[in-house]
């Protein structure tokens, strides 16, 4: 298949791993990319040995095109200097306000290399084009994780309308109807979260691995209160105990921040300031009680996603997830993840060509 998300990574499929922390490991990344598609590490949850090390392996496990993401509003910034002190020809940034992402666009834009940001909203499209963005993602209210208020059947053709670069659908696409839906809709290609995590090269425990395929698209929630921001989860007892109480013990928040402080591999400061970070973009001002109630927020919801995803603790913790979940009945591997999405894509849009009457 051949789009401008194709031409400009060089990869063979117009499909994207979404970046997604704790969950896209270099062995993940590097079956994405070998299977003809691009492959995308999540780079929160590393410090800066780590990290190196990660796009290292990467490089030993692929020839082909593959990106790093770089969550501006979370952890540590020093990973920037990692990603273009190694010249990742991909960036993707997400979470970034412009002082921000502006120095990172030009470092990467000195050595060669392609950005990517990642937009919920028309009008933060439009300030990333603005600012130098090479290509967006388009984030929809259906996506696992952070999204805005807006579907895709809505949001992709309104950006579309309003900027001129290539554009990745993310949120919610899982098969060759949603590649060739986003086709349809003007994207020049799709981002895959939970479907590609939902695979056997994915390293995950088996628990969560059920869960993908059995839970169904009414079985996740969206909602600030878990992380500060609008986040998507999975229903479970866990998230609506959280969402019943809407606040936390101080002990528990305490606690959390120590433990994802230490996950996170952040200072003191850097854990402190991510959390208001968080708060800001909820509430957009700011405030001593706010603030504290937002770190605590940010520390309980950390730990709880860290528990679920890593130590595959699905009763008390929060798997972060998206509507998506709904498409998923199987864990295939990633090629054949790519391979049935790419042919029956190929098969609706020959089917939609032959509609056409003369
Ligand atoms: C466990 C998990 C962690 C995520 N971490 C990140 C992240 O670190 N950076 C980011 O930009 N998006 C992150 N996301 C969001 C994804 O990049 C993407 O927007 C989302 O998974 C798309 O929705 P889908 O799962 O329906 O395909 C994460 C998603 C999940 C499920």
């Amino acid at each position: 298949m051949k789009t401008r998300m194709t031409e400009l990574f060089g990869i063979r499929y117009p499909i994207m791993l979404a970046g997604m922390n704790w969950l896209t490991t270099p062995k993940l990344v590097a079956a994405v990319s070998n299977a003809g598609a691009l492959g995308v590490l999540a780079s929160a949850q590393y410090n800066t040995d780590t990290l190196r090390e990660a796009i290292r392996e990467i490089r030993k496990l692929t020839d082909k095109p593959f990106g790093v993401n770089l969550t501006l509003g979370i952890g540590d910034a020093s990973l920037i200097k990692v990603v273009t002190d190694e010249k990742v020809l991909i960036v993707n940034y997400s979470l970034g306000r412009p002082p921000e992402i502006t120095p990172l666009i030009q470092a990467v834009h000195a050595y060669g290399g392609k950005i990517i940001g990642t937009i919920a909203s028309v009008k933060h499209a439009q300030r990333s084009e603005r600012l130098g963005a090479d290509a967006l993602i388009i984030t929809d209210y259906e996506a696992a994780a952070h999204s805005g208020n807006i579907g895709a059947i809505v949001l992709i053709p309104q950006v579309i309308d309003a900027v001129k670069i290539p554009c990745i659908a993310a949120g919610g696409f899982a098969d060759g109807k949603g590649l060739s839906a986003a086709l349809a809709l003007g994207a020049d290609g799709i981002s895959m979260g939970t479907r590609l995590a939902a695979t056997k090269e994915a390293e995950v425990p088996d628990s969560i691995k059920e869960i993908w395929v059995k839970a169904t698209e009414e079985d996740t929630i969206i909602d600030p209160a878990f992380d500060g921001i609008n986040c998507r989860v999975w229903r479970n007892k866990a998230a609506e105990d959280i969402l019943n109480k809407k606040s936390f013990a101080l002990f528990d928040a305490i606690s959390a921040g120590m433990m994802m402080k230490k996950a996170l591999n952040l200072s003191w400061k850097q854990f402190i300031q991510t959390a208001f970070k968080m708060m800001g973009r909820e509430s957009g001002v700011g405030g001593g009680k706010k603030k504290l109630a937002a770190g605590m927020r940010f520390a309980v919801g950390s730990r709880l996603f860290y528990k679920a995803t890593i130590e595959g603790d699905v009763t008390n913790g929060i798997l972060v997830m998206g509507q998506t979940v709904g498409r998923i009945h199987d864990i295939p591997t990633v090629a054949e993840v790519i391979e049935r999405t790419v042919t029956e894509a190929k098969q609706i849009l020959a089917k939609m060509n032959s509609q056409i009457a003369d």
